[in-house]
């Protein structure tokens, strides 16, 4: 298959008018954080015990169009010794790959960071590919003070996510270019919006330096919010101001735009997408989820290590699948939060 080609097919299997995409991606000190605050110990058993309940939900392709594994997982298999991206597969969902490699102090612009991970990125993607993985992602997060981002910092993180991007495209694995700008302060939500604002604008002229096929990429941006430390907006108020900004910097030729949920509480995000897609209008893009805490969170407080509870945890996973594909369609009422799966 051409590399265009092959592009195009992981596009279609991604891409529809109701599924999203579930992250199932974190680092190994991240998992380990997530699984402290369940008193699991992150054990590579552990680690490929809950990844494994995760991919073998029962149903969860009805929701979920693909997952963004951490590379480990590609290597992993289940008791029955199926590699676990083949569980997904089974599933109709498309397995993905994080292939950043953490982030770091950016020099000469104090207050920004910066992703690692670009050197023999090529090498790495062919293995990958061999292991399952038809796309991958790689995330830059800029915090907001008062002086950040800064113009370099803008300039810089956006020129990491062009090259990765064109690396990714010319390997045949569908790009996802992740620019969070975090909820970290007590900025207002205006705050946000000029910032996303810029960000996104940035990214998109690297993108086009960098002569990245824009049919061929997805996008996972942050939402347009307050900080953790201002009042909290609405629903309508994210989704109004959330929708400004992409319309201003998102060409049309992007077929998805999944967002992450960046520190929002579960219910939070599903009404904040449910709110985006009431109000897209004639949008030219899908708007959708690649959702990690807000999908995972109610599973592993069902989950806490237990074997016992892994259908409870399958359960609350499938849960929020399903009230994030209704949301993506604008069909969600926080009043099905009752209903039991
Ligand atoms: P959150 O939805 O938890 O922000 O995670 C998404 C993600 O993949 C961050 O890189």
């Amino acid at each position: 298959m051409s590399s265009a080609s092959e592009l195009q097919q992981t596009i279609t299997d991604l891409v529809d008018d109701h599924r999203g995409i579930l992250a199932a991606d974190e680092s190994l000190p991240t998992i380990e954080k997530r699984f402290k605050a369940i008193n699991v110990t992150a054990t590579e058993a552990n680690r490929r015990a809950y990844r494994s309940l995760l991919l073998s939900t029962p149903g969860l392709g009805n929701y979920i169009s693909g997952v963004i594994l951490f590379e480990e997982t590609l290597g992993q298999t289940d008791e029955n010794r199926t590699p676990l991206p083949e569980i997904a597969q089974t599933q109709n969902i498309v397995p993905g790959v994080k292939v950043d490699k953490g982030k770091g102090p950016l020099a000469g612009a104090p207050g920004d960071l910066i992703t690692f991970g670009l050197d023999g990125l090529e090498k790495r993607l062919e293995t990958y590919k061999t292991q399952g993985a038809r796309f991958a992602k790689w995330r830059e997060v800029y915090p907001i003070t008062r002086h950040n981002p800064t113009p370099l910092g803008r300039l810089a993180n956006a020129e990491m996510l062009a090259r990765y991007a064109a690396v990714c495209q010319e390997s045949g694995l569908v790009p996802i270019v992740e620019p969070e700008v975090l909820m970290d302060g007590d900025h207002d939500i205006a705050r946000c919006a000029a910032v996303t604002e810029l960000v996104l604008h940035a990214v998109f002229h690297a993108l086009h330096q960098h002569n990245i096929s824009l049919e061929h990429m997805l996008l996972k941006p942050n939402m347009v919010l307050p900080g953790k430390g201002c009042r909290r907006a609405e629903p309508q108020e994210v989704a109004e101001a959330t929708l400004e900004v992409l319309r201003r910097t998102v060409p049309a030729a992007v077929p998805s735009i999944n967002f992450l949920s960046g520190g929002q509480g579960p219910e939070e995000a599903t009404a904040n997408l449910n709110a985006i897609n009431q109000r897209k209008g004639n949008a030219p893009w899908q708007l959708s989820i690649s959702y990690g805490r807000a999908l995972q969170q109610p599973a592993l407080q069902a989950w806490r290590g237990k074997p016992e509870n892994r259908e409870k945890a399958q359960r609350a996973l499938l849960k929020r699948a399903r009230l994030n594909s209704l949301a993506r369609q604008g069909k969600y009422d926080p009043c099905m939060e009752n209903d039991d799966e």
